[in-house]
């Protein structure tokens, strides 16, 4: 990393202010006065500004229960966003690890660790999201098996991955998928000619969602969740 990245990250200062501390000789790197931004670091130097050591800020991992009408975008003209249920500095460094459409409701995960959200995202890793959701029409048995033999949406090339259907009531039912395509539970349920009106979701991976937050909460996620959740094998 340069030099003024790193002040700037550490200090939460905007660029332009990062160069004029530059300027006015107020870093040191090992001990010497550096001026120089461009300055390329190993990550093991001792970098100071007069005379007190700084820091990286430690990477931020949030769970929230996402309400109904926030939308999982950076910016909404029209509707609140998730970052808007934070109360936290520096909230414009945050990523959303895996979006939820605007009316489905549950688990969402915020990070500035961007290669967590990668592990976390990439299809590659093929997570397993549980969900729990309301139909307009009436589930059957058949669709158990339709789903785990993989369901073939409309305008993708190949079938889903198979996915684990546990009906809970006439309406209601539990779904384990492990990919994440656009709009995949609403499209998948279209397929089977029904549509869903409730989205939950209520785990990623091991993870599940904190039953004690209450919609539009959020709290860190402990470490072992971080763990859990960035694991490549879980
Ligand atoms: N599948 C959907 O259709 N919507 C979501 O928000 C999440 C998964």
């Amino acid at each position: 990393m340069r030099l003024d990245k790193f002040i700037a990250h550490a200090t939460f200062l905007p660029r332009s202010e990062v160069k004029k501390l530059l300027k006015r000789g107020e870093i040191s790197v090992d001990g010497k006065t550096t001026t120089q931004g461009s300055h390329q670091l190993s990550g093991k130097e001792e970098i100071k500004r007069l005379g007190e050591r700084l820091h990286l800020p430690k990477a931020r991992y949030f769970m929230l229960h996402k309400p109904k009408g926030v939308v999982c975008a950076n910016q909404d003209p029209e509707h609140p966003t998730a970052l808007d249920c934070l109360q936290e500095p520096n909230k414009e460094s945050l990523q959303i690890a895996g979006r939820l459409d605007k009316d489905t409701t549950g688990m969402l995960l915020l990070t500035d660790d961007g290669q967590w959200n990668h592990r976390v995202t990439s299809p590659a890793q093929h997570k397993t999201k549980t969900y729990w959701l309301r139909t307009a029409d009436p589930l059957d048995e058949n669709l158990i098996q339709h789903f785990a033999s993989g369901i073939q949406l409309k305008d993708e090339p190949r079938p889903c991955r198979p996915a684990q259907l546990t009906l809970l009531d006439v309406h209601t039912a539990r779904l384990k998928i492990s990919e994440g395509k656009y709009h995949q539970v609403k499209r998948m349920f279209a397929a089977c000619g029904n549509h869903v009106l409730e989205l939950h979701r209520e785990a990623i991976g091991s993870v599940a969602l904190d039953k004690n937050l209450q919609p539009g909460h959020y709290r860190p996620l402990s470490e072992w969740e971080v763990k859990q959740l960035g694991d490549t094998n879980a």
